[in-house]
């Protein structure tokens, strides 16, 4: 290419992206949705779930889920360079009011050993940094890992699958995971791993898109992934991303099957706190 037309092009880009940073910012100052109170409270806010979960809520979830392990790890290869803004802007800018509680439900402290699971670009890790804490973050994704070391340097980064994870037993004080248990093919099974590797009296909090409860956010949220979705897919050089985004978070269990397979996975003080209405729900357990 020309290298004037280039450079030109470049310069677009960059105003788009900071246009779209700008947009992202306006939106999280003026648009105060659901600052759910207690956001820096660890325990406060969570509601213990005593449903048991039907042994086979898990079979029938994995069986029936349309994620294959190679293909989800493409898509997001391929998604990871504008993974944060398109997270940012999708969520209208929730996406920071979401790891401020998740990083105050795990309570992290200064010298504790973490596991941040399905970490892609390390937007989940950073908060736990600040917090003092030693992050090691895991993905399977080789592009979101590369990505993420790109632009946090300071966070160690390993790639690695969730289902058989490369650390000790009892290696780490707290574990988490960010929107990322929706993507994995076995999520019992990876939640069993997350215990195996959580010393005794650790930290579980699963950060997950959810089910809204008021009936109204439900059905304008499930309106929204199943109409607006698919337009946004046309405009995206991505459309594949949008559809599975959309598909995955409608396939998701409810806030109490998850619950459920935390119990089942050998998770004590099983408890969930919704954010936003639901759209979001933090899962904490104790190993
Ligand atoms: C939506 S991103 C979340 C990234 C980050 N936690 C955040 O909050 O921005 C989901 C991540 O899960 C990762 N992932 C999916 N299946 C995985 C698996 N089996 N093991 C490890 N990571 C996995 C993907 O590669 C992707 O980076």
């Amino acid at each position: 290419m020309n290298p004037a037309v280039k450079q030109t092009a470049s310069a677009r880009q960059r105003l788009g992206s900071g246009a779209a940073s700008g947009l992202v910012w306006v939106i999280r100052v003026i648009l105060p949705i659901s600052h759910d109170v207690a956001a820096v409270a660890p325990r406060v806010g969570f509601v213990e779930s005593r449903v048991e979960c039907d042994k086979l809520d898990h079979v029938n979830f994995e069986a029936s889920s349309s994620k294959k392990p190679a293909e989800v790890a493409r898509m997001f290869d391929y998604a990871a360079p504008s993974y944060d803004l398109m997270n940012a802007l999708l969520s209208i800018g929730q996406d920071a009011h979401w790891r401020d509680a998740t990083t105050a439900a795990l309570d992290a402290k200064p010298g504790e050993r973490v596991l941040d699971l399905a970490a892609g670009t390390g937007a989940s890790s950073a908060p736990l940094l600040h917090a003092g804490a030693d992050v090691f973050s895991l993905d399977r994704s080789e592009g979101m890992v590369a990505v993420g070391r790109a632009r946090h340097p300071e966070i160690v980064f390993s790639v690695g699958d969730g289902e058989a994870l490369p650390f000790a037993d009892g290696a780490f004080d707290a574990v988490t995971v960010s929107f990322g248990l929706r993507n994995m093919t076995h999520p019992v099974a990876v939640l069993r791993e997350l215990a195996r590797v959580t010393a005794a009296g650790g930290r579980l909090i699963i950060c997950e898109f959810s089910r809204p409860t008021p009936l109204w956010l439900r059905a304008a949220y499930y309106g929204w992934l199943r109409l607006v979705m698919p337009l946004a897919s046309i405009l995206s050089r991505n459309p594949a991303s949008y559809h599975y985004l959309a598909q995955s978070i409608l396939e998701w269990p409810n806030q109490k099957v998850v619950a459920g397979w935390l119990r089942s996975a050998g998770w004590h003080d099983v408890a969930y706190r919704n954010l936003s209405g639901g759209i979001v729900a933090l899962h904490r357990g104790t190993r």
